[in-house]
């Protein structure tokens, strides 16, 4: 048997024995102009693309995919491009996180279903990274990551403002009417001033980053931005690494293992990443069959300190982090403090270690030294306690110090909507030492879990020229957000989890260093109070969203589908014509 035979693909193309079958296999996709001698057993490449006017910061990738399709060609492949959904973070109503599952089952079945020996991810708003890997990783065939890169740095009258942050900014601006409408339309433009996803280190800059640590991408993936040569020549790049690892058969299980997961919870901690990494990783851990839990931050993450001074935490924006050595010069200052598994592999068949050694740090105010970071003790924080019995997170470089310890008084609300009803009421018992708590914003409860726990102050707090509050929520918060926010306290209030108990003057005490989050109520009166709770639920009305709240998991596991956890492989039995 020769080498072009063992791959998948000759299954639909090169059987001696099915021959009607490879007729109408590859007849009718010589209907698009491909000569024959390209399903001579090569390798097919999936092109699989996030592409879409909806999802305004993948809007390029089919650009991206051109410079990928060059590579494979030039390795003697054969690609083929393929839409998936594509969850838009600023578009899609619920909220995308609503469809990350859904999607993955689109990029696995469309995967398993074709004739493709191994595929290429081209991911970039939030929601896209992680449905991708998690399709990719049910199906584990050889696969390599392309992100499609951050937005040029936002300008505006002046000053530089970031996706999303700058949002979360001026709208604090305009409600405390320092800036009036003409102002913040204005903006909107000079903020997304160019191709790309947001380029703060929101969730898509993380995932972008995460991808790289993990080992799923090639060098520089997270950083480069989206209208930089350098993103094209990577993404040719790719293309040319895909047809040499299905040569390999360098399969996703084989690149990544627990370490690499551990790996990247620590670059997350020194990039100062989002919260949302938290419930994707345990989500694409999950299909590759990695036990990996908020235990697992608690372990790695906890003593990390915050080295990449990018806003939401610090100040810098991503393409001024590329500009000063992007996440290999975070991955060599973290190995040379011996803090990752070197060994690791990743898909240019190098160890992490390989591949980052000789990374440079161009700028330390941006990539801070060891000695002097933007945070100590940066990483996610874990909270447990009787309102979180299986735990909430918090990220520490975005909180203010001052409010890492407190103790305040509960001002609840059972819903978003009685949020955005009461919040701006003068009447609202609130003052800046009170806790906000958001309910019934879960992986059920919303439904989808959307990014609404980082609650806007209350217009009177914000008028004393207030920033911050402490606010717990079982909801998400953007990755673009900042402030003193405990989220995806699980289990929900919806399945009738301890924070279901909370009541407005409850007292609630809030130690970060500890771990700590506890309602100042005894265990009695929770559970008198949980035996009596009716919590608010979505009026769904069937389709997708039905089978979604059914069989959604909390977000301590990563919010997936029951379901769809684990590996699935790549057999698919024959489909006779
Ligand atoms: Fe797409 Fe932020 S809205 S990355």
């Amino acid at each position: 048997m020769s080498d072009k035979k063992k791959f998948r693909s000759s299954e639909w193309y090169s059987s001696k024995t099915h021959k009607r079958d490879t007729f109408v296999h590859r007849g009718w996709m010589r209907n698009q102009g491909h000569p024959s001698h390209l399903f001579d057993g090569r390798p097919v490449i999936g092109i699989c693309n996030t592409w879409s006017e909806l999802t305004p910061c993948n809007g390029h990738f089919r650009e991206i995919a051109e410079s990928v399709r060059r590579g494979v060609y030039e390795a003697g492949g054969f690609p083929l491009e393929f839409p998936v959904f594509s969850a838009s973070e600023s578009n899609l109503r619920p909220t995308a996180m609503l469809f990350r599952n859904l999607a993955s089952m689109d990029v696995e079945e469309a995967i398993r279903g074709n004739p493709i020996d191994g595929v290429v991810l081209l991911m970039g708003c939030d929601k896209t990274t992680p449905s991708l890997l998690m399709g990719a990783a049910s199906v584990d065939i050889p696969t390599i990551g392309v992100s499609g890169g951050p937005m040029l740095n936002g300008h505006h009258k002046g000053e530089t403002i970031g996706s999303g942050t700058g949002l979360w900014q001026l709208d604090a601006d305009l409600s405390a009417g320092k800036i009036n409408e003409e102002d913040f339309v204005e903006a909107e433009i000079s903020m997304s001033r160019s191709k790309g996803n947001c380029m703060t280190m929101g969730t898509a800059s993380t995932m972008g980053s995460m991808v790289e640590a993990l080992g799923m991408a090639l060098p520089h993936n997270a950083a480069i931005p989206a209208v930089d040569a350098r993103r094209y020549s990577l993404a040719h790049m790719s293309g040319k690494r895909i047809v040499e690892m299905v040569k390999e058969n360098l399969i996703m299980s084989k690149v990544v293992s627990k370490s690499s997961f551990e790996n990247a919870i620590k670059v997350n901690g020194a990039i100062g990443g989002s919260t949302n990494a938290v419930i994707h990783l345990a989500a694409v851990a999950g299909r590759l069959e990695i036990d990996l839990s908020l235990n697992d931050w608690e372990r790695c993450g906890n003593d990390i300190p915050t080295l990449v001074n990018l806003q939401p935490s610090g100040s810098y924006l991503m393409e001024d982090f590329y500009y000063a050595g992007g996440v290999p010069a975070v991955i060599k200052k973290l190995l040379d403090k011996n803090l990752l598994d070197k060994n690791a592999l990743t898909v240019n068949g190098k160890t992490i270690e390989e591949n980052n050694k000789n990374a440079e740090c161009w700028n330390t105010d941006v990539i801070k030294d060891f000695e002097s970071p933007l945070v100590h003790s940066g990483g996610i924080k874990i909270l447990k306690g009787n309102i979180a019995p299986d735990g909430a997170i918090l990220k520490p470089s975005a909180a203010s110090p001052e409010l890492m310890s407190h103790k305040g008084k509960a001002v609840v609300f059972e819903s978003i909507e009685e949020f955005h009803d009461k919040i701006d009421d003068p009447n609202l018992d609130v003052d800046e030492n009170s806790i906000l708590v958001l309910k019934n914003c879960g992986p059920k409860g919303y439904p989808g879990m959307a990014e609404v726990g980082n609650m806007r102050l209350p217009k009177k707090i914000l008028k004393k020229g207030i920033r911050d509050m402490i606010r717990i929520s079982d909801a998400r918060m953007s990755g673009t957000a900042f402030g003193t926010v405990i989220l995806h306290t699980s289990p929900e209030a919806a399945v009738k989890g301890p924070l279901a108990a909370v009541q407005n003057g409850d007292l609630i005490e809030v130690d970060v260093e500890n771990g700590k989050l506890h309602l100042d109520v005894t265990d009695e009166i929770i559970s008198e109070r949980l035996s009596v709770y009716q919590p608010i639920l979505p009026d769904i009305k069937g389709g997708y969203q039905k089978m979604y709240i059914d069989h959604v998991m909390q977000a301590d596991k990563g919010a997936d589908l029951d379901f769809l956890v684990g590996k699935r492989g790549s057999e698919v039995k024959r489909h006779s014509h």
